[in-house]
């Protein structure tokens, strides 16, 4: 049997933390670690400092024959079970929907909904008892998030599928985890646009260590949790977000954005 992980995004951030991590043993033996993102020159340095062997896939997840490629690879062999697949590529545009760049709602859609929902299809037949999937989600889906509505609605989406294809596939064994990360410093915020209003939520909920965030999402999927929030101000935030209506968290949410300097939106 050749045991895989798969890892999308793992070509900066937090992929490639859990990559490194991976290959370190955090998650038992893996025979082999498939990595994906469009930047085949990055994905090649990281194969490269890895002691795991690293197969690695240049394509953009954006593309639906993406996902016919990572899948024809995985019937290339019959041997072959994924012990973890891990969505974790995404990108946030932050700004008023009706301002953004054109495509970049589709695109966010795309990668951080659809994209998860593709590989986990199709990665699911090699898959058997103890197999994970690992999900990164946000803590913006917690609560709707006006300035950054596709992105904090995909997040969501991410968080629910995730749930529920927990409960679906936890009598066999196989468990699904939603890892909802803060703010963590990596190219994530360079390409988030609206540095006003990126920097405005970031001063709101603070920042998390990357590495910390993937030693806690591995040890979540490993023990088979279905939600995995590092930080414990935003397991708080999680509970007033499901007991609060959503208007009154709304409000002191832009109170408390309006207080650390960031103009108030939507008043
Ligand atoms: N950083 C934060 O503050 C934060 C907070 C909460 C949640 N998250 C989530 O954490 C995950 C990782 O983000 P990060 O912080 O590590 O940011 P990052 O350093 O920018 O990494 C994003 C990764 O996604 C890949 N990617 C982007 N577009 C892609 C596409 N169309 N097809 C394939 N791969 C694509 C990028 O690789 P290429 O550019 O080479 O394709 C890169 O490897 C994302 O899902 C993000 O939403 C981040």
């Amino acid at each position: 049997m050749t045991s895989i992980a798969i890892v999308t995004g793992a070509s900066s951030g937090l992929g490639e933390e859990l990559v490194r991590r991976l290959d370190a043993g955090a998650f038992g033996r893996l025979d082999q670690i498939w990595v994906v993102a469009r930047s085949a020159a990055r994905l090649d340095e990281l194969a490269a400092t890895c002691a795991t062997p690293v197969r690695t896939f240049a394509l953009d997840l954006t593309e639906a024959a993406s996902f016919d490629v990572i899948e024809r690879a995985l019937a290339e062999r019959d041997d072959v079970r994924v012990a973890l697949l891990v969505n974790n590529a995404g990108f946030g545009t932050f700004g008023e929907f009706a301002d953004m760049p054109a495509g970049d709602n589709a695109s966010m859609a795309r990668l951080l909904m659809l994209a998860p929902v593709e590989l986990t299809y199709r990665a699911l037949p090699r898959m058997a008892a103890g197999s994970r999937v690992l999900n990164v989600a946000s803590v913006a889906a917690f609560v709707p998030q006006p300035g950054l509505a596709t992105y904090s609605a995909s997040k969501r989406f991410v968080l629910d599928f995730s749930r529920a294809l927990d409960e679906e596939l936890g009598p066999v064994d196989i468990h699904v985890t939603a890892l909802c990360p803060k703010f963590m410093r990596t190219a994530f915020l360079d390409h988030a646009g609206a540095d006003d209003v990126a920097a405005g939520m970031a001063r709101l909920t603070g920042f998390e260590d990357v590495g910390r965030v993937a030693e806690r999402g591995l040890a979540a999927a490993r023990a088979g949790r279905a939600l995995c929030i590092p930080s414990p101000d935003m397991r708080a935030f999680y509970l007033a977000a499901k007991l609060l209506p959503y208007p009154l968290v709304a409000r002191a949410e832009r109170a408390l954005l309006s207080v650390l300097g960031q103009p108030p939106r939507n008043a």
